[in-house]
């Protein structure tokens, strides 16, 4: 008989849709298993680019000068803020936006939600779809959630939301569709907000996989040249393949830099009170090569290759998917962006997927395109088109 604990009637939690599928294909013992969950970015041999060149020659030199393991200011290292702030925001007048590193960009995400609820808003808007992890995020600091289909009937819904309600938007490389907006869409967009009083949230994980590194920042800043107050969470996770580092920052774009002092006193107690303050090394290696011509040049480079190569196997796939099953839409498969695209399978789907032919898919059947390769992309659309019939 099962003891009488504090625990016995604690809540069971889902497992999370992305890591957690991804726990269960690393017990997998098959050896012909493919794990298309988890963005990380996979080069063509099947291993993933953990470290960059850029990086290894800054941790190189950081080894050299040696580092130091104080603490870092609760909002974190402002030399590496200042940078990515222009890499976001461009090199004009920025001295009214606050800017905090933070652990990667979740909790950018989760230090802004707690700000919200406090200070700002009941309510939330989110995409549907999403990143998975969004709607946990939010629903943890009590906020109300609401969700706007993306794209098709976007427009619509959003000017009818209330004015005041905060609106998270991915501002290059939707994650899981792959589906951004035009130019245009984002002016129309713009508009909307203005009009309706909706205050934007970039969520900004995957600078320079989109289009380029300064193409992708354009959305946020015209909604900034446009006098939006906006919030932006930042991550590098993707850009540097930083991912255990844990490297980040939050964004807050106000109207008057006379506020930027109360602003910063405000996020310094909500991450005090969180993680107290962030670690060092991820935003030395990342300011390191930021601010070295030379390894800001070869990681560039890097972000060029990594998005050619995210949009090659797009089409490739795509082309090998339509031959397959011509009668098949794969929404917004050849013109999305970055890591994701999604094949539109149902739950039973998934599952064959898995337990058949030992495919592992994230949540709503979304695939990590950079995991397919020569190797295995035959493989994986002939058992896709096996599921599907
Ligand atoms: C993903 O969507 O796979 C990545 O952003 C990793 C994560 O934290 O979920």
């Amino acid at each position: 008989m099962q003891e009488d604990t504090l625990f016995s009637n604690i809540t069971d939690v889902p497992t999370d849709p992305i890591f957690g599928i991804n726990d269960r294909f690393l017990k997998d013992t098959r050896i012909n298993k493919i794990n298309l969950t988890v963005g990380i970015f996979i080069e063509e041999d099947g291993k993933s680019a953990l470290r960059l060149p850029s990086v290894r020659l800054a941790e190189e030199k950081i080894n050299q000068i040696g580092d130091n393991k104080n603490y870092l200011p609760i909002d974190g290292d402002l030399e590496y803020v200042e940078l990515t702030k222009k890499l976001i925001f461009g090199e004009g007048d920025i001295s009214n936006i606050y800017g905090a590193q933070t652990i990667g960009g979740t909790s950018a995400l989760r230090i802004i939600a707690d700000f919200v609820k406090n200070e700002v808003a009941e309510h939330i808007s989110i995409p549907d779809p999403t990143w998975e992890n969004h709607e946990n995020v939010f629903r943890r600091v009590g906020i109300t959630i609401d969700k706007y289909p993306y794209p098709e009937g976007m427009y619509d819904h959003l000017s009818k939301l209330p004015a005041g309600t905060v609106v998270l938007l991915h501002a290059m490389c939707h994650n899981p569709t792959g589906h951004d907006l035009t130019k245009d869409e984002w002016e129309k967009l713009e508009i909307l907000f203005r009009k309706h009083k909706l205050i934007p949230f970039f969520d900004t994980a995957y600078q320079g996989f989109g289009t380029g590194i300064q193409e992708d920042a354009l959305p946020i800043r015209y909604f900034v040249e446009r006098g939006h107050e906006c919030f932006v969470a930042h991550s590098f996770s993707k850009s540097f393949s930083l991912y255990g580092e844990r490297i980040g920052a939050l964004f807050i774009v106000m109207k008057s830099p006379e506020l930027v002092d109360r602003m910063r006193r405000n996020i310094r107690s909500l991450i005090r009170t969180t993680y107290s303050n962030p670690p060092r090394h991820g935003a030395h290696i990342v300011k390191l090569v930021l601010q070295t011509a030379n390894l800001r040049n070869m990681w560039e480079l890097e972000v060029d290759h990594a998005r050619n190569r995210m949009q090659s196997l797009r089409k490739i796939f795509s082309q090998k998917l339509r031959e397959k099953m011509p009668n098949r839409t794969f929404a917004y498969l050849d013109e999305g962006h970055g890591f994701f695209c999604l094949l539109g399978l149902t739950n039973g789907q998934i599952d064959r997927l898995r337990d058949e032919f030992a495919i592992y898919t994230a949540g709503r059947s979304r695939v990590n395109l950079t995991a397919l390769n020569n190797k295995n992309i035959d493989y994986v659309v002939e058992s896709i088109s096996k599921v599907i019939v």
